[in-house]
């Protein structure tokens, strides 16, 4: 087989949390370019992301459910199995940001950050896992992790979302340890600024000031480049890549 055949999923179901927009929706038409069907999941509409899955020839689905609701979550990933006739690769990717400074932060406002961007992760991790494990077949996760779970990157104060990208990298590792076992890799890929809804390009201009003086490359990243490097960790190109956690940054933390 060459080697830009092992990047191909054609026949392979795919699915993506947090497809709505962003980096999900960029990952999910990856996938889709690559030949596999795609199930979207995402607390907003999904309908223009399945629309844009199904002009590349494979079958889309969509499935609007919240992901910090466990029952929500093993629902949603049952019913894309069913449709698709299981699951094969898994994009863990919806999440939320949120700035304040830690002395001010609420305790609520921490479990939202947390609820999300790490328990989310874990319940979406365990549901597909379970799927994976229980047919048998070899399967690879990818988790959206995040630059700010291996730096503190500044000047916003977001505390809790550093905390939970740390999380999220360290329980990839951990899920990597657990599934080799049973075929499945689990790794993540940890972008550093990129440019969607929830960094837009309008974001307040001394903060971009700041973020480009501490980047080599000087600007955000578009979501395809972060979906190119989720593509790869998905892909049997990755096949010896197991609790690997890319950094897609720009060469930020290089500083
Ligand atoms: N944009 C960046 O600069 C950047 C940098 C590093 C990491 N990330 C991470 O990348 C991932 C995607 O971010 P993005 O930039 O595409 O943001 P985005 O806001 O464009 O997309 C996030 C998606 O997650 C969905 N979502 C949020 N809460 C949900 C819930 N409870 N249930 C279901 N879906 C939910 C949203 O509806 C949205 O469609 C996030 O995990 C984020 O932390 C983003």
């Amino acid at each position: 087989m060459s080697i830009l055949q092992k990047f191909r999923m054609d026949g392979k179901k795919a699915i993506v949390t947090g497809g709505a927009r962003g980096i999900g929706r960029a990952t999910a038409l990856a996938f889709a370019e690559a030949g596999a069907d795609v199930t979207v999941l995402d607390i907003r509409d999904t309908s223009e992301t399945e629309a844009m899955i199904h002009e590349l020839g494979v079958k889309a689905y969509g499935i609007q459910c919240d992901l910090t609701k466990e029952d929500q979550v093993n629902a949603a990933f049952a019913q894309a199995a069913e449709k698709m006739g299981g699951i094969d690769i898994a994009h863990v990717n919806a999440g939320i940001a949120m700035c304040e400074k830690a002395e001010d932060m609420t305790f609520q406002q921490w479990r939202t950050v947390m609820a999300i961007d790490l328990d989310a992760v874990f319940l979406c991790a365990r549901a597909v896992g379970r799927i994976m494990i229980g047919s048998g077949k070899p399967g690879a996760i990818v988790c959206t992790g995040s630059m700010s779970g291996m730096v503190v990157n500044t000047p916003q104060e977001q505390c809790a979302y550093n905390a939970a990208k740390a999380g999220v990298i360290q329980l990839t590792r951990s899920l990597a340890c657990e599934w080799a076992k049973h075929g499945i890799r689990v790794n993540s890929v940890s972008p550093g600024y990129v440019c969607t809804d929830m960094t837009p390009a309008t974001t307040d201009a001394e903060w971009q000031r700041i973020w480009f003086s501490m980047c080599p490359t000087k600007r955000m990243a578009n979501t395809e480049e972060i979906a190119a490097a989720v593509l790869y960790l998905a892909s049997d190109a990755a096949s010896y890549t197991t609790g690997s956690n890319l950094v897609v940054d720009g060469g930020y933390t290089c500083y």
